[in-house]
This record gives C-alpha cells, sequence and structure tokens, in this order.
C-alpha cells in the first residue's frame, strides 16, 4: 500500500530531505508535507511499515533503519546524495519513550533512549553536515519538546535525551552557521500520536486529554508540528539559528 501525496505550492522544488521516524505522527505529517511542496524525500525509520508508507511514491525513498547507529547514519546520507544528488534538509525526529521511575529503569532502557534522542541526533546530524558543507548552505530541524526544559516523575532517560537535544541543536548550531547552515529544534507540546502506546493503549487517547491543561486546551495534530518544521527549514526563518521554537500550545508559559 502507498500513500497518495496532495501537491502544494512547490516551496521546497528542487530541495533534498531526510526525515527521521518517518512511518508515524509528527514524521509521517513532515515527510508528507515537504512531498507536498516538491521536495524529495528519504522517509527513515526502524518500523518496515515505512516501505508500505511510501514504497512507490515517485521522489520519495524509504529507508528502514535504526537512528541510533552510525552505519544507518551513514547509509541515508549516502542515499539521498546518491539518489537525488545532494542534501539540503534533515529532519531529526525519531524518538521513543520509556515511562518508569529510576529505581524501576534497566541500564538497555535507559540506554536505548538516550542512544535515539542525543546519540542517532548526533550521528545524523555529523553525517548530514558532512553533505551540506560542500554546498555552504542546508538546514537542521530537530524535534525537542517542553521535556527540553521541563520534566515529570517516570521520564528521565527521555527528559535526559530532550535536555542534550537543545544543547546539541544550540552547539552544532554554532558550529555549522559559519557554512550558512541554521540548526533549530521545535519544542513540541502535546501532539496526537503513538509515541506513548509503547506503554498504554490508549496512548492517544491520554495525549489528547492531556493537551487540555495547556492555555490552548487542547493537544496538537502532527501537522501543526510539521508546519513549524517546514517553517524552520525554509528561507521565512534565514535569522533563525540555534532557537527551539516552542509549539505547545502555551503549555510552557503558564504556572499551572
Ligand atoms: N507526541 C507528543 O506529544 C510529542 C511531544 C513532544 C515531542 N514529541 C516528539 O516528536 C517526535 C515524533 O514522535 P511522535 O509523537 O510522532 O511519535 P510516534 O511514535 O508516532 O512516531 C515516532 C516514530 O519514530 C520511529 N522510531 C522510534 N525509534 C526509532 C529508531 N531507533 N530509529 C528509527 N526510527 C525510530 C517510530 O517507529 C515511529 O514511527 C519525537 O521526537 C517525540 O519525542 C512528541
Amino acid at each position: 500500500m502507498s500513500t497518495s501525496f496532495e501537491k502544494k505550492n512547490g516551496e521546497f522544488e528542487g530541495k533534498v530531505v531526510i526525515v527521521t521516524g518517518a512511518a508515524s505522527g509528527i514524521g509521517l505529517a513532515t515527510a508528507k508535507l515537504f512531498a507536498a511542496e516538491g521536495a524529495s524525500v528519504v522517509a527513515e525509520d526502524i518500523n518496515p511499515s515505512v516501505n508500505d508508507i511510501f514504497g512507490d511514491h515517485d521522489g520519495i525513498v524509504p529507508f528502514v533503519g535504526d537512528v541510533a547507529t552510525e552505519s544507518a547514519a551513514k547509509e541515508v546520507v549516502e542515499l539521498a546524495v546518491e539518489r537525488f544528488g545532494r542534501l539540503d534538509i534533515l529532519v531529526n525526529n525519531a524518538a521513543s519513550i520509556v515511562y518508569k521511575n529510576a529505581v524501576d529503569m534497566s541500564l538497555d532502557e535507559w540506554n536505548s533512549i538516550i542512544n535515539i534522542s542525543a546519540t542517532g541526533l548526533f550521528l545524523h546530524s555529523r553525517e548530514a553536515l558532512k553533505a551540506m558543507i560542500p554546498n555552504q548552505s542546508g538546514a537542521i530541524v530537530n524535534i525537542g519538546s517542553y521535556a527540553c526544559f521541563f520534566t515529570f516523575p517516570g521520564i528521565s532517560a527521555y527528559a535526559a535525551a530532550k535536555g542534550a537535544l537543545a544543547q546539541i541543536t544550540r552547539t552544532l548550531a554554532l558550529e555549522a552557521i559559519a557554512h550558512g547552515i541554521r540548526i533549530n529544534a521545535v519544542g513540541a507540546g502535546d501532539v496526537v500520536t503513538n509515541l506513548l502506546n509503547t506503554f498504554r493503549d490508549d496512548g492517544r487517547e491520554f495525549l489528547a486529554e492531556h493537551g487540555k491543561l495547556a492555555p490552548i486546551k487542547r493537544a496538537a495534530q502532527p501537522e501543526e508540528i510539521a508546519n513549524v518544521v517546514a517553517f524552520l527549514a525554509s528561507d521565512k526563518a534565514s535569522f533563525v539559528v540555534g532557537a527551539i521554537v516552542m509549539a505547545d500550545g502555551g503549555m510552557s508559559v503558564v504556572i499551572q
């Protein structure tokens, strides 16, 4: 089964984009948005369903890989350059979450979260920058969270990984801007996706309900975050460097 994509305005015509975690939620919405705007997209996910979703679509190449591995980071960038000739945009979106208090969390569980959201982000950014620097242009957008700044019990690994994401974003932004490459992050609030389904069956319903705590009184749909990603990746954001742009319905500005 391949997905049909609507065509929009061609804002990203001629651009080559890698989106990680593209089989679900925000990554899926982001890959579809870039494709609709004319970009060539490499859609990476550890879940082989990415092949079914994107397999037959012109201009989108699925790639099955674990973002936490150095081999996937190298191969996905090589694939983008081989297939489409260059790399313009990387969206580091893939993540997973373990919801357990520290006393119940194994080292493997801790490492798996850090390896995806911190190490995987570093590896993909490093390989992408090697491809972008010769062009002296490009953009990287990382998907952060209000967990870049705030936390609650049970998410120590996830919060540590998103804190790392914020600091990797800022540090690499300083290194990359010398080459005309902008790196930023989106601080997403509650978004109705499958993120929590690894530990609760009602993950989507929980996110929809939890979103009502935000001043906007609802959770986001993935497309609302994809729109912010596209803005940060576009020339419209030409003066935005090293920012964590909050898209959280005001969750991070109110004292509850
Ligand atoms: N949903 C929310 O409320 C929310 C809030 C803040 C931030 N975020 C962030 O948004 C991003 C996307 O998550 P989502 O909410 O769309 O969740 P999701 O579970 O719907 O999608 C995540 C995708 O990442 C993939 N993935 C997981 N581990 C991977 C790995 N090792 N290698 C490659 N792919 C992997 C999954 O297979 C899945 O397709 C994440 O970075 C998440 O932390 C989500």
